[in-house]
């Protein structure tokens, strides 16, 4: 779905990912996991257009996306939720949802006036839309709810919803389940498998709970200081020597895993 092609993204004299290259197979779970630092984000933001690459190139499905604008990325079928979630806090959970969809022919204003009939069907197909995201969900008791007003859990799924809202090809998951409970984080790994096997929609997500990792991902990336340390199934990787030492051998990392 994705080849990562000598990718290396620098600010100022550092160099947060530095010359990586693998690919994020269709179809399947895959995790990136390393220390704080270690670059993870950053990649993500590369793959999605949000920091432009210093060298290198991002392929989507064979064709190179690498000077495309965020928006371009997402219209092939890209999706990406952020680290620290991106709601729109005086919005509903439904309003949040329909956003996020696609944009809709009406937001020329010629198409609102031309093409009233066809605008105000889309609007319905977006609200549909978005009440089966509420559904599949389970955001329901919450729907029309501001959405600042949710719990630190119910973000992140409101985060995971307005990325589905784009009906993409790919999700990046960038640390979806940190700080949540666990009911909810089981929850929400039901609603990725299922969105795995039943829509073959490909994810590659960012996470610290090598647990959780190990549950859900049949292939595992580690970086570290930018690079690619290893790869393989979460059974190898955790047993990886050097995973370990740049785990816990540092003193940068924090214990979650
Ligand atoms: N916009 C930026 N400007 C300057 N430096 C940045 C920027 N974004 C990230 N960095 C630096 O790049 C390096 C990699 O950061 P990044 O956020 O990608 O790490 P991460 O692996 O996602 O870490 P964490 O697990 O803590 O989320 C860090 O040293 C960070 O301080
Ligand atoms: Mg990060």
């Amino acid at each position: 779905m994705i080849s990562l092609d000598h990718v290396s993204v620098s600010f100022g004299g550092l160099k947060a990912v530095n010359n990586v290259s693998f690919d994020i197979p269709s179809g399947r779970i895959t995790g990136l996991i390393g220390p704080n630092g270690a670059g993870k984000t950053t990649l993500f933001n590369a793959i999605a257009g949000h920091v432009p690459v210093t060298s290198g190139r991002v392929l989507l499905e064979g064709a190179d996306i690498t000077k495309l604008k965020p928006h371009e990325r997402a219209a092939l079928g890209l999706a990406r939720t952020f680290q620290i979630p991106h709601e729109f806090s005086r919005l509903s959970v439904l309003e949040n949802f329909m956003a996020a969809a696609a944009a809709p022919l009406g937001e020329n204003v010629l198409n609102v006036v031309f093409r009233r009939s066809r605008f105000l069907a889309e609007e319905e197909a977006v609200t549909r839309a978005a009440r089966q995201t509420v559904r599949f969900l389970e955001l329901d008791r919450v729907s029309d709810e501001k959405a600042g007003n949710l719990s630190g859990g119910q973000k992140k799924l409101l985060e995971l919803g307005r990325a589905l809202m784009r009906a993409p090809k790919i999700v990046l998951l960038d640390e979806i389940c940190a700080g949540i409970n666990r009911t909810l984080l089981a929850k929400i790994a039901d609603k990725i498998k299922e969105l795995n096997t039943g829509r073959q929609l490909t994810f590659c997500l960012i996470e610290h709970d090598l647990d959780y990792v190990s549950k859900l991902c049949d292939n595992v990336v580690v970086m570290a200081q930018g690079e690619v340390l290893t790869r393989g199934s979460a059974a190898e990787v955790r047993r990886d020597e050097r995973v370990i030492e740049a785990y816990f051998g540092g003193g940068k990392y924090e214990g979650r895993a």
